[in-house]
């Protein structure tokens, strides 16, 4: 490979560098690093230009009142999902691959494999943003057509390396959109499927949660060149 351009080098620090923070501390992201992180993650690719996002974000006195309804919510077993989910959906390898994540991080909470009360109760706990000062929803706009998602997902990336770059640790959570309508009455929102949560601000570095590292599949089993 020929030398490596400055850009390159950036894009390869930028991409390997986001990880999935699970413990923040309370400082607040300030306000017009919110716009730039924002702004920037509005320049994602979606198909002719559609843009069918609508983003969220709640920080301070609605970021606590929607994780106490996320909580209540939670323990009245109260679930809604707009995009429908089972476990079916994954294949072998994905399992296989869950299961190595889910060793990592229990193991790293000094969660037992077994414990499913203290793996609920990590659930339970997650709902408040994992401590983060601040949490994105992406709908899909308008009705949320399934096919739409695509778009919110590449808008979903290059948020999260938006906030990588400007020094913001994040965390997808897949976990807070199986309470969308609890969200939804929340925050007033009346349009649009709810696809995923973002919680984000800085990172707790002294937290266990924290040492998680996660490999990835090598290239050959997911990708074929053909010429
Ligand atoms: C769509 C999506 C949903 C996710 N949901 C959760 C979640 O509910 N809780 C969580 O702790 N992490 C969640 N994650 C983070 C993944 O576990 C993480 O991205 C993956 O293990 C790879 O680790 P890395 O992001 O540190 O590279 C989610 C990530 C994505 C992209």
């Amino acid at each position: 490979m020929s030398e490596l351009s400055d850009l390159t080098l950036s894009a390869e620090r930028l991409i390997r560098g986001r990880h999935a923070t699970r413990a923040f501390r309370p400082e607040a992201v300030p306000e017009d690093t919110m716009r730039a992180l924002f702004s920037l993650a509005g320049a994602a690719p979606s198909n002719s230009n559609t843009q069918p996002w609508r983003v969220e974000v709640v920080s301070g006195a609605a970021r606590e009142r929607l994780a106490d309804a996320l909580r209540a919510a939670h323990a009245e077993q109260r679930t809604s999902v707009d995009f429908p989910y089972s476990e079916e959906m994954y294949g072998q390898v994905h399992q296989t691959r869950r299961a190595a994540f889910g060793a990592e991080l229990y193991g790293a909470l000094g969660i037992g494999h077994d414990d499913h009360r203290a793996r609920a109760a990590y659930d339970a706990q997650s709902l408040g943003f994992y401590g983060a000062p601040h949490a994105a929803f992406l709908f899909v706009d308008g009705h949320g057509a399934t096919r739409l998602a695509a778009d919110v997902g590449a808008y979903m990336q290059t948020l999260l390396l938006a906030m990588t770059a400007y020094g913001v640790d994040s965390c997808p959570q897949g976990l807070l959109s199986f309470y969308a309508d609890t969200v939804r009455a929340e925050l007033g929102v009346t349009e649009g499927r709810l696809l995923v949560g973002i919680s984000f601000g800085y990172a707790d570095d002294t937290a266990p949660a924290n040492r998680v590292t996660t490999g990835r599949a090598p290239l050959t089993s997911t990708t074929s060149f053909h010429a």
